[in-house]
């Protein structure tokens, strides 16, 4: 059986508008609209749904206000629904998009399970000219204005139930790819990938919710266009730039309108079933070895700075460059 990653992600939320004008600004393309429902793609076809939080059609919520309701993830084939749908809890269904199957995670979230629909996509992140080897030779590095997410990469929520969880997930075929023991569980869909598709986090005395929704992008340098970017449009960084110890990636987590974060994210680690999981205790230093709290503006005078022939300003004084 063959769990390929996340296919589509469904918020409810309090506000359709500015739900619409955060998406657009974070990078995704608005494929369909209506009064009750946006449909938002990454370049390979993954989806952000959008509807109302008082939308029936929703499946229950897992906390109060705009959140995620439900997870979609994507199998290889048909073959693979049928194999799913022999674990208790699981129901197939057809619908007239096809075949999933349904079920509701120990957390309380809805899930579903489809044959992919995604694209495969002709897109790559500059080479590095890491010592030693040279990959990018008369060639620069580039700079993005903007992000253009290439699929949905992760989702990570809050649980008062880990161990329940993680025996869920392993049971379908996630595998586990590190941990913090009794708190915390990274994991990926399949034994071949990247560090992790699901992260799920207890804290004590803490309640199922969402954290955040990250969304994979080409490179380091594609963190940093867009998380200016979506700093210049006025959303609110929580964390970032920084950088993950666990997973390797660059990240820049924002508030979204719809309910915990967004992350554009760039360089995780990819694993085999060779990998053997990790054990952590949780600290500052195993979740970021740095990062900027608040993040960085876009609009600030290293910013301004920085444009084209305007002021150069710093230790040098100030002059025009022309
Ligand atoms: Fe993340």
């Amino acid at each position: 059986m063959s769990i390929e990653g996340i296919e589509e992600v469904v918020y409810g939320v309090e506000d359709l508008a500015k739900a619409e004008q955060f998406w657009t600004d974070w990078g995704l393309r608005l494929a369909a609209s209506s009064a009750t429902e946006l449909d938002f793609r990454t370049l390979n076809g993954c989806a952000v749904r959008v509807r109302a939080a008082a939308d029936p059609s929703l499946p229950p919520a897992i906390e109060a206000g705009s959140t995620v309701r439900e997870v979609v993830w994507c199998v290889d084939s048909p073959t693979d629904l049928d194999a799913l749908a022999r674990h208790a809890g699981i129901t197939r269904r057809d619908t007239s998009e096809g075949s999933e199957c349904v079920a509701t995670d120990p957390n309380g979230l809805a899930i579903r399970f489809r044959v992919s629909t995604k694209k495969a996509v002709d897109v790559a992140g500059s080479p590095s000219n890491n010592w030693g080897s040279p990959q990018r030779i008369n060639q620069p590095s580039r700079i993005y204005e903007r992000a253009e997410p290439i699929e949905i990469g992760h989702v990570v929520f809050f649980t008062d139930k880990l161990q329940a969880c993680e025996d869920f997930y392993v049971a379908l075929g996630f595998v586990v790819s590190d941990r913090y023991p009794g708190r915390a569980i990274f994991l990926r869909a399949s034994p071949t990938g990247g560090h992790h598709d699901l992260f799920l986090l207890q804290i004590p005395g803490g309640k199922p919710g969402l954290n955040h929704v990250a969304f994979s992008v080409r490179d380091i340098h594609e963190v940093f266009g867009g998380g200016l970017h979506i700093s210049r449009c006025g959303w609110e960084t929580q964390l970032g730039p920084g950088r993950h110890p666990i997973s390797s990636a660059y990240f820049w987590y924002v508030k979204t309108p719809c309910g915990g974060l967004a992350e554009y994210n760039a360089d995780e680690d990819m694993l085999t079933a060779d990998w053997h999981p990790r054990e952590f205790t949780p600290s500052n230093e195993a979740f970021a070895e740095w990062a900027i709290e608040g993040g960085l503006d876009g609009n600030t005078r290293r910013q301004l700075a920085a444009g084209g022939d305007a002021i150069v300003a710093g230790k040098f004084g100030t002059e025009r460059r022309n």
